[in-house]
């Protein structure tokens, strides 16, 4: 089946229907999210993390032992080869010996392909840099559609570090595709990344942009979802550049009381400052469900990945575009997995008249 042995490093590596079947699977997981399935018996799961993380690792974790598989985990990366300056590439042709699927999280944009292209075993990306962090956008999709009842038409707004958040960069991809309507409220200088916009534009999407709710027509009151992030500080050149950003937005009890009586509000986590926590009481706070919702989704996930369930009809994946050497060209992006591993061969997509993109962290080259 479609699934089977697929990598996911990006929410563009599944077509629409593996995105449902996932959901589908994901609304049967549900029920069994505190039972011992044992679907997955006998196979294991490898966490490779270089970066904190409290959902993603514990949920991924939770999952794969939930289908009666097993877990490897590195509870930091820090004690790990990598310390000692051993690649991606090698560490993960060490863990495919030991793990039937490995999920990585790393700080460099492109490391999970990179991780994709070297082991034999399956490898979900867990955010790696700013780029992409797909199966938080299956978390996020799953708990719209279960509020909503689907994605068409649903008008999104996407707040707070547009620019560093991977997580709204591969939800922004993913409600393009869904008919998704999408406003972008970011401070200035966080705002999404024109390229991606761009990309977003050339495949249909028109997105309104601004400050604040007051510069988008129709303010907070015209969504349906207010999908807020925290500012990425570990992504800034400087502390003083985050303390500028710092307490520049925040949802309070007050912003909302003038959005919809039946909006949602959804929020990646960690939160830091952006969410009143007055607001956790309102019935339009959705956030902690939608942190729960990780165990069924990334259940169903895994257990497609690794044959244990069945899976639901889909289209074959999108295919991805050629990557080729360009003479002359090179990825200029210095949080690019490119820039610091350094036996990787420049690849690029497009060109021809279309943006020339680094295979790996998939900035347009020279933006
Ligand atoms: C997000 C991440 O790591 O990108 N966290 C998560 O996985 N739920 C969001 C964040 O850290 O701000």
């Amino acid at each position: 089946m479609a699934l089977i042995d697929r990598d996911l490093v990006s929410i563009s590596d599944l077509s629409d229907s593996e995105i449902e079947a996932v959901f589908a699977v994901a609304d049967d997981m549900v029920r069994y999210t505190r039972t011992a399935l044992t679907v997955c018996a006998g196979r294991l799961l490898a966490t490779l993390f270089h970066e904190p993380s409290t959902r993603t690792r514990l949920s991924f974790e939770a999952a794969m032992q939930r289908l009666g598989g097993g877990v490897l985990s590195c509870a930091d990366a820090k004690s790990t080869s990598a310390a000692k300056g051993e690649t991606i590439a090698d560490t993960v042709r060490i863990v495919e010996g030991y793990a039937d699927v490995i999920v990585i999280r790393h700080p460099l944009e492109g490391a999970a392909r990179v991780a994709a292209d070297y082991a034999q075993v399956p490898v979900i990306n867990a955010g790696d840099g700013a780029h992409e962090h797909p199966t938080q956008t299956l978390v996020d999709l799953f708990a719209i559609r279960r509020a909503r009842g689907s994605i068409a038409g649903v008008r999104v707004a996407l707040c707070g570090d547009l620019k560093f958040g991977r997580t709204v960069h591969s939800l922004a991809r993913a409600l393009a595709r869904f008919g998704g309507e999408m406003v972008c409220v970011a401070p200035p200088d966080l705002e999404m990344p024109a390229d991606l916009i761009e990309e977003l534009g050339a495949a249909g999407s028109r997105i309104a942009q601004g400050h604040s709710f007051d510069e988008i027509a129709g303010g907070i009151g015209g969504v349906d979802v207010i999908y807020v992030t925290r500012i990425q500080r570990e992504r800034f050149e400087s502390a003083e550049a985050y303390q500028a950003a710092r307490r520049s937005y925040r949802i309070t009890r007050e912003l909302l009381s003038g959005a919809r009586p039946d909006a949602l509000v959804l929020h990646p986590l960690p939160r830091v400052d952006e969410l009143d926590y007055e607001i956790d009481s309102d019935p339009r706070a959705g956030y902690f469900q939608q942190a729960a919702q990780g165990v069924p989704v990334r259940m169903a996930l895994l257990g497609l990945i690794l044959g244990g369930v069945e899976a639901p009809r889909a289209d074959p994946p999108p295919t991805r575009p050629d990557a080729r050497d360009v003479a002359g060209a090179r990825c200029d992006n210095q949080r690019c997995v490119t820039a610091h591993e350094h036996y990787l061969e420049p690849r690029f997509t497009g060109g021809d008249g279309a943006p020339l993109r680094c295979a790996y962290c998939e900035r347009e080259v020279g933006a």
